[in-house]
């Protein structure tokens, strides 16, 4: 069983999207995963994703509406496999919280472990619009299906 968290800023637009659908692509794969998201932040710590990623998710058919927010914490580390951050920013904050080799080894970003260098990172859509969030998801899916494939032939 393959323990898989994503990890953003607020846990509240991208690291829950990209939970949701790298969890049905693993399915998808055959792969038995666990996924679950954190935010490095603790502003939206209990709170459903934001209102426009809930409905993006629901026009392409995945509904993240239950999820909640939650802040990433050091025990997180020995608790997952692979943590997979959203852009460079989120990255450096999880880091920081590691204690060895073995934690740090875990971390890789989302856009890397997927293979895809442009963009290298999932864009936050926070400040924008439903193109923008839309727009994001599209990245989440399309790097979700390769990191799933990625997932099936990992040797460590
Ligand atoms: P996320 O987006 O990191 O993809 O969840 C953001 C959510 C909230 C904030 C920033 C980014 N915020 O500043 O509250």
């Amino acid at each position: 069983m393959l323990k898989i968290l994503t990890v953003c800023l607020g846990n509240i637009c991208r690291s829950p999207i990209a939970e949701e659908v790298l969890r049905q692509k693993c399915i998808d794969q055959g792969l038995e995963v666990v996924v679950d998201s954190a935010g490095t932040a603790n502003y939206h710590v209990g709170s459903p994703p934001d209102k426009r990623m809930i409905q993006t998710a629901s026009k392409f058919g995945f509904d993240i509406a239950n999820l909640r927010a939650r802040q990433f914490g050091p025990e997180d580390f020995d608790d997952f496999d692979f943590i997979f951050t959203m852009d460079e920013s989120n990255k450096s904050n999880v880091l920081r919280l590691a204690k060895n080799d073995k934690h740090r080894s875990k971390v890789f970003g989302f856009q890397e472990f997927a293979g895809v260098a442009e963009p290298n990172f999932v864009p936050d859509p926070y400040y924008g619009d439903a193109k923008d969030f839309e727009e994001t998801f599209r990245i989440v899916e399309q790097s979700a299906h390769r990191i799933a494939i990625q997932l099936k032939n990992w040797k460590p």
